[in-house]
């Protein structure tokens, strides 16, 4: 009886390890195989030219600077245009490539799309990356109305509208490129104090992981992008944060590692070794653990007003 009951426990346990072994390992195997001197580069694995959203600060900035480095034209796309076009300038005294920028706010409305397909309509649109995202630590309750719609517009629809677009130029085009949309560590569980960005990345992570296998039987790559604490003015609700270190990386460093990971054709990664460390660490404990552990985080973080 005791030998029965044994033998069960080792296979469930067995299991059990192989399948966190599995999540774990998918994407160092494929940067491991994918990474190195033969890797094809950007240019030559996707095409020339690339759009990123919410590029004229903080992640958004550093990873098209990054991409720019890497030979790739880049289209700015934010709200901001003094800040766009100064984000234009150092692409331009850094690198040699192409800019150009798209004034876009995602709180408009649909209109804005139809603006922006417009204004790409000519370019042979590789790359896109769906980054633009906005956060408010605190409790729900103390939102108004306008914030609930905004964080919604900005986190939710523009990633559905652009992905969308996106998927339907490269077919048109038989470009097979890349789609990248930026998700966050808080899409594995749900965050009290920050419920609607975590539900908005949770929602990013299951519209993205989905549209890949659409997408993978035209050559495209769609790539799920979630990282964890960036030092970037999305967190500047936190000092600690703000302070950065090993596992909070500045915008730059993250950028670096991320862009190399989409050379290597990852497809859903946190986009830095030591975020991947972190998860790893994080998903070894189940759910509603790691809600609760979250919750205690999150709720010192997001200084006594917040809450
Ligand atoms: N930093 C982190 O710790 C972290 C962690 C996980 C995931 N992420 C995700 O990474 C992405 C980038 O965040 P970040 O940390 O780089 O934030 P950030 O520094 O605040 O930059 C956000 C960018 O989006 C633009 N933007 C915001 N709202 C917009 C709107 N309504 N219309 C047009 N543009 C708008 C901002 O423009 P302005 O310059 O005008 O503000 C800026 O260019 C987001 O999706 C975020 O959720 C960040």
């Amino acid at each position: 009886m005791f030998a029965w009951i044994y033998s069960f426990l080792a296979f469930v346990g067995g299991y059990a390890l192989l399948c966190y072994l599995y999540e774990q390992l998918r994407t160092p195997w494929i940067l491991l195989r994918e990474s190195g001197d033969h890797a094809p580069s950007l240019r030559h694995r996707f095409g020339s030219w690339a759009a990123i959203t919410g590029s004229s600060d903080g992640i958004g900035k550093a990873y098209a600077k990054e991409l720019a480095r890497q030979g790739i034209n880049v289209v700015l796309i934010a709200r901001n245009e003094q800040k766009l076009q100064a984000v234009a300038a150092e692409i331009a005294e850094e690198c040699n490539v192409q800019t150009k920028i798209i004034v876009a706010d995602f709180t408009q409305g649909v209109q804005i799309y139809k603006h922006i397909e417009e204004e790409l309509k000519d370019l042979p649109l590789a790359i896109l990356v769906n980054n633009v995202g906005m956060g408010m630590p605190g409790n729900l309750i103390k939102y108004s109305s306008e914030q609930v719609q905004q964080l919604l517009e900005t986190n939710v629809l523009a990633v559905s509208h652009l992905s969308h677009y996106f998927l339907q130029h490269l077919r048109a085009s038989k470009i097979k490129g890349a789609l990248v949309n930026v998700s966050s560590g808080t899409e594995l569980q749900p965050v009290p104090y920050a419920a609607l960005y975590a539900a908005s990345k949770a929602f990013t992570r299951s519209f993205t992981l989905a549209l890949q296998w659409e997408a993978a039987r035209h050559g495209i790559l769609v790539q799920l992008l979630s990282p964890n604490f960036v030092v970037t003015k999305i967190n500047n609700y936190s000092k600690r944060v703000m302070q950065g270190g090993l596992f909070i990386p500045t915008p730059e460093q993250y950028a670096r590692s991320a862009v190399a990971q989409l050379r290597a054709a990852v497809d859903a990664t946190p986009g830095y070794f030591w975020h991947h460390i972190q998860n790893a660490a994080m998903t070894a404990f189940p759910w509603r653990l790691r809600l609760t552990l979250a919750q205690l985080f999150f709720s010192k973080l997001t200084d006594k007003q917040h809450n």
